[in-house]
């Protein structure tokens, strides 16, 4: 079996921004039960003071705000929400036309927004890391990536000079190896070195067994939190939606201080993530799932390109060239390399 990357001829993120949506009854609904909507009809208050008042967690309040600031139910001025005219008619209790009995009908008891109420009230389970240690998981992440966003990272990369030179590269956090079979096939002399957690690798040497180029990717079992090491001499480092957890500019560089021992002088380092920034139903959906990821426990789902930028000229690397975000993506991700320029 090899790596297929052809590209999609129509976007995924159609039919991805659809089913978000679906979500949106347990959000409304949520926004209802914990007093967002009756709170702002006395009058308008920043999160900070919406979040006193309704006895919230302010992270998790904040990423619900701005949910209902993209459907236009809340205004902003400033730091300041007010309730837009839509939402004072039909999202408050003291109106007599209000819909908060048929949103009620269209809630769910499951999914990842079932408990967004408790959530809110501050009941914030652990974040489960081993949300992809299962075979399905792995078969459906690595499916959605092949729907355009390893295509897109594949375009962008196999033009840098650093790759096409590059003899040994990390995959870090890179399940099941996804991304490296696709760069394998652009570079006969690459080796790829996958590290995730033991169950993933466990996983990842079984259902990858018959793809080309098994026999030139190693499997490294490894759990960052523990602090365990990721190998070292990389020509090239790429690191895909992994960096959110290093949600401060300290974490970020003590990371990256990492990252950087780890690599060859002038090599390549290549980080796809979301850095937020979008517009219409692309950053309705990129509220969702932040609002998702901070209730599941997950600081966020978005690393800014300022603090990347910034944590990697503080840490020995220069920028050398970025992807803007492709909307026909699921998540459109902003792609962007870096040369190592001196150790730190
Ligand atoms: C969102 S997935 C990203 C996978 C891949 N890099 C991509 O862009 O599609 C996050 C990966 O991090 C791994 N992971 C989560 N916690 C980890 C930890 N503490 N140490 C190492 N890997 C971890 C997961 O198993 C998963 O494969």
């Amino acid at each position: 079996m090899t790596t297929n990357t052809a590209t999609p001829k129509t976007a995924y993120s159609e039919i991805n921004n659809l089913v978000y949506r679906s979500y949106l009854p347990n959000i409304i609904s949520a926004a209802i039960d914990i007093g967002v909507f009756d709170e702002l009809r006395y009058k308008p208050m920043s999160c900070a003071q919406i979040t006193d008042v309704c006895g919230a967690d302010e992270r998790i309040m904040d990423a619900l705000l701005e949910v209902l600031l993209a459907l236009t139910y809340l205004e902003k001025d400033k730091s300041i929400y007010k309730l837009s005219p839509l939402a004072d008619e039909f999202l408050t209790q003291a109106s007599e036309f209000n819909q908060l009995g048929a949103i009620k009908q269209f809630t769910t008891h499951n999914g990842p927004l079932a408990n967004l109420t408790e959530a809110l009230k501050g009941n914030i389970v652990d974040f489960d890391q081993h949300a992809w240690s299962n075979e399905s998981a792995m078969r459906g992440i690595e499916q959605g990536t092949k729907a355009g966003a390893l295509q897109n990272v594949l375009a962008f990369v196999k033009e840098i000079p650093e790759f096409k030179r590059a003899k040994k590269m990390c995959d870090f956090a890179g399940n099941s190896g996804y991304y490296s079979y696709a760069f394998l096939n652009e570079n006969p002399d690459l080796h790829a070195h996958v590290y995730d957690l033991e169950q993933v690798c466990k996983i990842a040497l079984q259902i990858k067994k018959d793809e080309k180029n098994y026999n030139r990717v190693s499997y490294h079992s490894f759990d960052l939190i523990k602090g365990d090491d990721f190998g070292c001499d990389y020509d090239f480092f790429f690191s895909s939606h992994f960096l959110y957890k290093y949600d401060t500019p300290e974490s970020l560089a003590c990371i990256l201080k990492r990252i950087n021992k780890s690599m060859k002088i002038g090599a390549l380092f290549v980080s796809n993530h979301i850095s937020g920034g979008m517009k219409g139903d692309h950053h309705l959906t990129l509220c969702i799932v932040e609002l998702i990821t901070r209730s599941m426990g997950f600081p966020t789902h978005c690393l800014k390109e300022d603090m990347l930028r910034k944590a990697l000229l503080d840490t020995g690397f220069e920028i050398i060239s970025t992807k803007a975000p492709n909307y026909r993506l699921a998540y459109p991700e902003l792609i962007l390399a870096a040369r190592k320029i001196q150790d730190v």
